[in-house]
């Protein structure tokens, strides 16, 4: 039933009316009782109302919410809205607290269990997101991409950026496996901003040294420096579990006496972890002269004097640029070396090697790979990749890898790798990609001639 008023039909419907027995629901099945409203002819009462008005009527005339005096029908449709806007705020509100106290329970939840299952170097080291994300914001990165809300190609972003592409790349895919989308504008150094150079890296602006950083320790000035380094290298080692390539690495099968060189051995992370695990190994740490020296007479004589005793062990100078190491190994070990350096520099190491090797040494060289965030088919996957719905190369849970790249990149213009950018630094030197070892935290890629 509508009635039309002034050229506006208000839609109306018949109503009857009931009032309520007591003050109170039934305490039995928690509803009220209702009696019909009769006049004083004992016949039913009987309204015109807009259908607006239904629900707050009742509301009104059941005093559930109000204890003002029942309105009259005009009256309840502005009622209605009224009501119907504060409870739809209130609900929001209870809403709102419970879903933020929610995300909150997660979020802290989800930080807590991070913390306590995985390496405590996932907690301790993470120094870059903010940089990255002043850098990316300085170069106005999500106002560049605005104009493209679909992407745009890395050139692109770096012809806008001005910062050199392979140097954006690894802000960017830093950010990118923390979950962020960012980019930034800022002067580029002309010379030193594209510069792949040992000796033009942002330490050597803060530090104003003129060599690389591994150069300079060795200077009278700053020879504590390489040797706190060379210490630091040990804890390091524990934190990135360094040590499973002892256990994940067949060295059983290369049988008594074979010889291993770790070449830039530092004072002997990992060759101290083969001693004790495979003390049928002959082992030869090759590093700068400091490191050799501190290597023997500190960290040796007093935390394995049994691999002095026995003979187990031989320590020899180097310098890998300009000299192949120790002849005829039957492997040569490479931990955290590569990494050090640019590629041209890199190649320089290891055609050094290849110089030494004879028919089936083999050359493991053991650092972090990167592996892609973008999902492979399983059997074309080198790496085992995360469940679906995470990032393949498990975002976060391998961040610390984006961490150490960005180290580098600051320190000595060099950077983690890729599987087939190590391949290609093996093919550029010579060297045939046998395998990768999938080690935990790190991984090792074997090469042989
Ligand atoms: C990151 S540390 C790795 C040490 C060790 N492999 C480890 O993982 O604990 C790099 C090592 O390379 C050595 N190094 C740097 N330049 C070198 C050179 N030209 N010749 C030989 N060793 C060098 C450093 O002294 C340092 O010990």
């Amino acid at each position: 039933m509508s009635v039309k008023h002034e050229g506006i039909e208000y839609p109306c419907a018949l109503g009857t009316w009931f009032s309520t027995i007591g003050n109170g629901p039934c305490p039995d099945v928690g509803m009220w009782m209702v009696e019909p409203d009769l006049d004083d002819h004992g016949d039913r009462i009987m309204d015109i109302i807009h259908i607006d008005s239904i629900l707050p009527f009742y509301v009104n005339k059941l005093g559930t919410w109000s204890d003002e005096p029942p309105m009259h029908t005009w009256q309840q449709l502005g009622s209605f809205g009224t009501w119907w806007v504060q409870m739809w705020e209130w609900l929001w509100a209870q809403w709102r607290a419970k879903m933020i106290q929610a995300v909150r329970i997660l979020e802290g939840a989800c930080a807590q269990l991070c913390v306590m299952l995985a390496r405590p170097n996932h907690t301790t080291v993470n120094v870059f997101e903010t940089n990255c994300l002043h850098v990316a914001l300085s170069l106005k990165t999500p106002d560049i991409l605005q104009e493209k809300p679909e992407g745009m190609h890395l050139t692109e972003i770096s012809k806008h950026s001005g910062v050199e592409q392979d140097k954006l790349a690894r802000i960017l895919r830093y950010l990118a496996s923390n979950h962020c989308f960012r980019e930034a504008q800022r002067t580029a150094d002309p010379i030193w901003g594209p510069s792949y150079a040992p000796e033009h890296t942002a330490w050597n602006k803060f530090s104003k040294q003129p060599q690389s950083i591994y150069t300079s320790w060795q200077t009278p000035e700053a020879c504590a420096r390489g040797e706190r380094f060379g210490l630091a290298m040990l804890g390091w080692g524990n934190t990135i579990d360094g040590s499973a390539i002892a256990t994940g690495y067949p060295w059983q099968d290369l049988g008594k006496g074979a010889t291993v060189c770790d070449l830039g051995s530092g004072v002997g992370t990992m060759t101290m972890e083969l001693a004790r695990v495979h003390p049928q190994l002959q082992l030869k740490l090759q590093d700068m002269p400091e490191r050799m020296v501190q290597a023997k007479n500190t960290i040796w004589l007093a935390q394995c004097p049994e691999a002095l005793e026995e003979n187990h062990i031989e320590f020899k100078a180097i310098n890998f640029f300009t000299e192949s190491p120790i002849p005829g190994c039957d492997v040569y070990y490479l931990k955290n070396i590569l990494h050090n350096w640019p590629d041209a520099e890199c190649i320089t190491i290891l055609k050094g090697v290849k110089k030494s090797m004879k028919p089936g040494s083999r050359v493991l060289i053991h650092e972090y790979i990167l592996q892609s965030r973008v999902r492979a088919a399983a059997t074309e996957s080198n790496f085992m990749q995360a469940p679906e719905l995470l990032l393949a190369n498990y975002g976060i849970g391998k961040l610390q890898q984006y961490n150490l790249d960005l180290t580098m990149l600051v320190l000595c213009n060099s950077k983690e790798r890729t599987l087939q950018e190590f391949a290609s630094l093996g093919e550029a030197a010579g060297l045939r990609f046998e395998r990768l070892w999938e080690l935990g935290e790190l991984a090792a890629v074997e090469f042989r001639l």
